[in-house]
């Protein structure tokens, strides 16, 4: 199954119906005279993926866990949370996509490197402006890039915006080793998708 909730635009000019009933929540106490920084509060909490696996976006038959050495290191990947319980990938929402990239931990920010895994990172795909997917790694530039409207996020130093419209963070999600397989070892640092309009 893959996106059951189809209301989430794919090429993400529109932000996503689950992110955007929050926000109109947010502009409805915006009017009501309260100030913006309670924006984020009103998104919904990140679920704890701890414990799942991470399966390719696009593999092809039976998903095979992802291991270190499947990322070439500086050469992107999108994977969904494999539920190990449920034995299926959590594909019915495009919000779970994950962009993994495996980066040299010398360069690495000591918050980013204790979230790492065999100097894997893992961050939301979903770009934090208005929810493109966000997936190609800009070598000299140590970012990510969403070629939507250019926001470029530093993935070294916890995924900060770099430059571009975005005006938050990609969220990072923590990872540890089963043997060399990638496990969720808990849930993003904040809710993915898409913020503005
Ligand atoms: S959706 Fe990514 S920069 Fe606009």
């Amino acid at each position: 199954m893959r996106y059951s909730d189809t209301s989430l635009a794919p090429c993400g000019c529109a932000t996503a119906a689950r992110v955007n009933a929050p926000r109109r929540r947010v502009i409805r106490i915006a009017a009501a005279g309260l100030a913006a920084p309670l924006a984020f509060a009103a998104w919904p909490a990140a679920e704890s993926l701890a414990g799942d696996r991470l399966v390719e976006e696009d593999a092809e038959g039976a998903p095979a866990p992802l291991r270190v050495a499947d990322l070439k290191p500086g050469k992107p990947m999108v994977a969904f949370p494999f539920d190990v319980k449920r034995n299926a990938p959590r594909d019915d929402s495009r919000l779970n996509k994950i962009v993994l990239i495996r980066l040299p931990e010398a360069e690495m920010s000591a918050d980013v490197r204790a979230r790492a895994a065999g100097g894997v990172l893992a961050y939301s795909a979903i770009c934090t402006h208005q929810a493109c997917d966000v997936k190609t790694w800009l070598v000299k530039e140590r970012a990510l890039v969403c070629y939507c409207h250019s926001s470029k996020f530093a993935l070294l130093d916890g995924g900060t915006v770099v430059s571009g419209p975005a005006s938050r963070a990609l969220p990072a999600i923590p990872l540890s080793l089963e043997g060399d397989q990638l496990v969720i070892a808990g849930a993003f640092t904040a809710a993915p998708g898409g913020s503005q309009t």
